[in-house]
């Protein structure tokens, strides 16, 4: 696999990890090398760019993503089942853009949007993939048109990011989706909250977890993706998920804001994973509404090895 061959994620997703990866690659288990690890779970997959980099690099016997995202997980099933499909309706959602002005090409976001938002609340998420394509298409198109690539739903799970003014934004990549879907094939992936995860991991396992941030500051509070916000409550049952797993021999690996930015004495996350090898690592935070507040700050990245 060459680098531009190479799988990578088809979603711009708010956390993205995209440019922590480096700082992730140089810090994954020496296991992975040897083969001892055989499993993979990622419990917060979002689009995916840890698991794109491992993935194709270490061989495993079984992967699980989750996510508690519903639209985000289907969109995942129908590029993995029904990736031609998929591409046929990107590709007209494609044409259908291109071949308009701008307030045209903003009149098709909008409809895509209302229809998206409409269809919500009689919609089978549980139906197969195959009839997943529609709204998966949806999402992509959505994603690649709207204002920042965010992807953010209100409390009632309605996606609500305004029309982002791309003249010709990338809405096909038809050699990336089958380059995703290939590496999907006989990938188990499931929409739930991460504690659902538990059953799947064991000593072999080497476990990714990137939950949504503890906002940074009050304007900075990105981490609606999902209907239900990931509160201090979460993080501490995240924690407490986390030791459950240590003590059963996985490797662990877990991302996080650093509330340290904002308040050198904020020990929340010190004292929660105490005990674990907590470091500080540089990155950009890009998902800012005030862009003044866009700027260098440090992560955490936190493991059991
Ligand atoms: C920081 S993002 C992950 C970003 C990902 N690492 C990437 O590279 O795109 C956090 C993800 O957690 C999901 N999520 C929120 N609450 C969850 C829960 N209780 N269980 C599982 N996933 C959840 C969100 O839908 C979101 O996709």
């Amino acid at each position: 696999m060459t680098e531009a061959h190479a799988a990578k994620p088809f979603l711009k997703w708010a956390g993205g990890k995209g440019q922590l990866l480096d700082a992730i690659a140089a810090r994954l288990p020496e296991e992975l090398m040897d083969g001892t690890l055989t499993r993979y779970v990622e419990p917060f997959v979002g689009s995916g760019a840890v698991f794109f980099h491992v993935a194709q690099r270490f061989r495993f016997g079984d992967v699980l993503l989750l996510d508690a995202n519903e639209d985000l997980v289907i969109t995942w099933c129908a590029i993995r089942d029904a990736v031609e499909p998929l591409i046929d309706a990107l590709g007209e959602f494609q044409r259908a853009y291109m071949g308009e002005d701008e307030s045209g090409q903003e009149r098709l976001f909008y409809a895509a949007r209302d229809s998206f938002n409409r269809n919500r609340p009689q919609y089978n998420f549980q139906a197969p993939p195959q009839q997943g394509v529609e709204r998966a298409a949806q999402v992509i198109f959505l994603n690649r048109t709207c204002f920042n690539g965010l992807f953010r739903v209100n409390s009632s799970a309605l996606f609500n990011v305004p029309f982002g003014k791309y003249k010709s934004p990338r809405i096909c990549d038809a050699d990336n989706l089958r380059q995703v879907s290939k590496l999907l094939q006989g990938v188990r992936i499931e929409c739930s909250d991460f504690e659902r995860a538990s059953e799947s991991i064991d000593q072999a396992t080497f476990v990714y977890l990137d939950p949504p941030y503890r906002p940074i500051s009050r304007t900075a509070s990105f981490n609606s993706y999902a209907k239900d916000v990931f509160g201090d409550d979460a993080q501490k049952r995240l924690a407490a998920f986390c030791r459950s797993l240590d003590a059963r021999g996985a490797k662990l690996l877990l991302s996080n804001s650093d509330p340290r930015n904002e308040n050198p004495n904020d020990d929340f996350f010190d004292l929660l994973y105490g005990g674990f090898n907590i470091e500080r690592v540089p990155a950009t935070r890009c998902i800012n509404v005030n862009p003044e507040k866009r700027g260098a700050i440090n992560e955490l990245l936190v493991r059991n090895y």
